[in-house]
């Protein structure tokens, strides 16, 4: 296996590749004066190659992850795999409005013709199951809860663990149940792209709570839950994401709500970044699944 990185996601490759003992490759990229990109892999490609790039801000740069698959199989690649630490387009599983497009399938479509696996943390996974039904290969969404639950037994023993929805609920009952924590989950109600609000009810006693979700994109999600901790007089008050999208005003937002230290998994390279996922990934690799 050898990895194969963009120079936008080289530090979790680097830590990937140490993790499984790989060798690292740099990908070269070329930006014409036009706008068209073009890759460059190693002639001398690996009979495995693992491509890593995290998918935030996605539309470039999904079009050279698929310059690279066709690199690297031109190249001699039996084998190509995707690592992709933030999955984007997945919360797009239905046609919401009449006239729009079902991205996550669009999205999976183009995937699975070009990789013959696609592995990454904690997709956005609503309505379908697994993320084979989304992207029709050798598709697996890790779940990031065992490294958010070890990082809750070491620094956040007797805070209460808080989902802002039912869809967090399962992530949020595995972590509280493996480091041990109460935890409980709110009820959403979005009034609008940047707008949330968070029902709570039957909160148990806390001084202290930490909500983990996802995603954080606005920010209102963890805002909203962050007020009404507030309202039930939990004032220490810590979020964690997966995914530190962090839209421009989000971080400022979350703030003023009340919360006093966001932290987040390393999927997408952020100031917050705290929590390391290469492992998991790692673990995919040398497994069979
Ligand atoms: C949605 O259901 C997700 O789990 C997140 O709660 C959501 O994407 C967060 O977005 P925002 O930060 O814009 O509220």
């Amino acid at each position: 296996m050898t990895v194969i990185a963009f120079a936008d996601s080289r530090a979790f490759a680097g830590r990937l590749a140490r993790a499984i003992r790989a060798p690292l490759r740099l990908l070269r990229e070329h930006r014409f004066p036009d706008g068209e990109s073009l890759v460059r892999v190693d002639p001398r490609a690996a009979r495995h190659a693992v491509v890593v790039r995290t998918l935030d801000r996605p539309d470039a740069k999904l079009f050279e992850v698929m310059l690279a698959a066709d690199a690297l199989r031109r190249a001699g690649a039996r084998q190509v795999t995707l690592v992709a630490p933030y999955l984007p387009y997945m919360r797009q599983d239905k046609v919401f409005e009449p006239g729009e497009p079902v991205s996550q399938r669009v999205l999976g479509a183009m995937l699975a013709q070009a990789f013959d696996r696609v592995l990454t943390i904690e997709a956005h996974l609503h309505r379908v199951r697994t993320l084979r039904e989304a992207i029709p290969c050798r598709a697996r969404s890790i779940s990031a809860a065992p490294a958010l639950a070890r990082w809750m037994r070491t620094h956040a023993r007797e805070a209460l663990v808080v989902g802002p929805d039912a869809e967090s609920a399962p992530w949020v009952r595995q972590i509280g149940r493996a480091a041990g924590l109460k935890w409980t989950v709110g009820r959403k109600e979005r009034l609008g792209d940047r707008t949330v609000r968070v029902h709570l009810e039957g909160l148990p006693a806390a001084r202290r709570a930490v909500v983990i979700d996802d995603i954080a994109s606005s920010g209102a999600t963890l805002a909203g839950a962050a007020k009404a901790l507030l309202k039930h007089g939990i004032a220490e008050i810590d979020a964690i994401v997966v995914h530190a999208i962090f839209a421009p005003g989000a971080q400022q937002l979350i703030r003023r709500a009340g919360v006093r230290r966001m932290l987040s998994c390393d999927t997408i390279a952020h100031p917050t970044n705290a929590i390391r996922c290469a492992p998991l990934i790692a673990r995919a690799l040398e497994g069979s699944s």
